[in-house]
């Protein structure tokens, strides 16, 4: 069965100081939360991942980096490689942001491998994909949306996608403070899980968890993640508050 997963990603926010804080403040105000079927994910930055891996070692809390690079080692001066995330204890990634593919050039074909060392790595992936607002006004974003998936994960054997979660964030809603409706997240979330049924089986598209991203907060989050096909939050600026973040954990 799917799982819900509600995931913060701090972005270039919160020093080595603040993110200790505030993993502790998540883990304080989780402790008398069952967590029924809910993972509960945070993604700081590089500098902060090692201590927040450790600090959540006997939490429910799970830690993931924001990207990684799809070389093992070598002359790619500022670049962090699975292997180095996996030295550290993270053990999750999230790959394909917007803002990765917008700013840092990241195109599908080099999603598609680093997709591919964080699986040999046996890390699991948060993969994200969304429409810019020109596809969405001109009704493309379920192209966009099908090329992205076809080009990053439908080259991987069926197997593979035990660890691949993924993240349904519409870059227009990044950000902006404009939400995706509940009614279109589920529409998006249903045609992607048609089109994996398509490629690959009913039971992969059933059992992956898809989670919406784009101006999740603790007033919106109820009625989104009520929606049938999805499965929780990738969540940005109320992340990076405790009583937000906890907030959203509990809205299913
Ligand atoms: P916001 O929640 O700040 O819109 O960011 C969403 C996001 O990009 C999460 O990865």
């Amino acid at each position: 069965m799917r799982k819900q997963i509600v995931a913060g990603n701090w972005k270039m926010n919160n020093d080595l100081k603040a993110s200790k804080f505030l993993v502790k403040q998540i883990i304080k105000k989780l402790k008398n939360n069952s967590l029924k079927n809910t993972r509960v994910i945070v993604a700081p930055t590089f500098v902060s991942l090692e201590k927040v891996a450790k600090k959540v070692k006997k939490t429910k809390v799970e830690v993931a980096a924001q990207n990684m690079h799809q070389v093992k080692k070598g002359a790619f001066t500022g670049e962090i490689s699975a292997e180095m995330l996996k030295s550290v204890g993270v053990n999750i990634v999230i790959l394909g942001h917007s803002e990765r593919r917008e700013y840092f050039c990241e195109t599908d074909a080099i999603l598609a491998q680093k997709v591919d060392a964080a699986l040999k790595n046996n890390m699991e992936i948060i993969f994200c994909f969304g429409e810019v607002l020109e596809d969405r006004k001109s009704e493309n974003q379920f192209n966009i949306v099908e090329s992205q998936l076809k080009n990053g994960l439908f080259h991987l054997e069926a197997s593979a996608w035990e660890n691949i979660i993924l993240a349904y964030e519409p870059v227009w809603a990044i950000g902006t403070g404009e939400t995706a409706s509940p009614e279109q997240a589920q529409e998006m979330h249903a045609f992607i899980r048609k089109i994996i049924s398509n490629k690959y089986n009913r039971e992969i598209a059933e059992n992956v968890s898809i989670l919406y991203g784009g101006s999740v907060k603790p007033a919106n989050a109820k009625e989104i993640f009520s929606k049938e096909d999805v499965d929780g939050g990738l969540i940005g600026a109320a992340a990076l508050d405790a009583d937000n973040f906890v907030a959203l954990v509990k809205s299913f």
